[in-house]
């Protein structure tokens, strides 16, 4: 499935991108370009990531 109609990257790349160590659409961005246009895949590689990589930021104060 096209996720980045872009830079035509599929979602299959990307869990590749994200498997490799990506963990961030910053990262995913500089491996294959995916979300680096336009900016309207950002969501769904967001969610790739979010199923993947479970590394979310975590704000403690104190
Ligand atoms: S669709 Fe991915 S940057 Fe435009």
């Amino acid at each position: 499935m096209l996720v980045c109609s872009c830079f035509a990257v599929t979602d299959r790349t990307l869990r590749g991108v994200i498997e490799s160590g990506a963990c961030d659409t910053d990262e995913v961005g500089e491996v294959c370009a995916a979300g680096t246009g336009c900016g309207g895949c950002l969501e769904e590689i967001e969610e790739l990531l979010g199923d993947h990589c479970r590394v979310r930021p975590v704000v403690q104060s104190g």
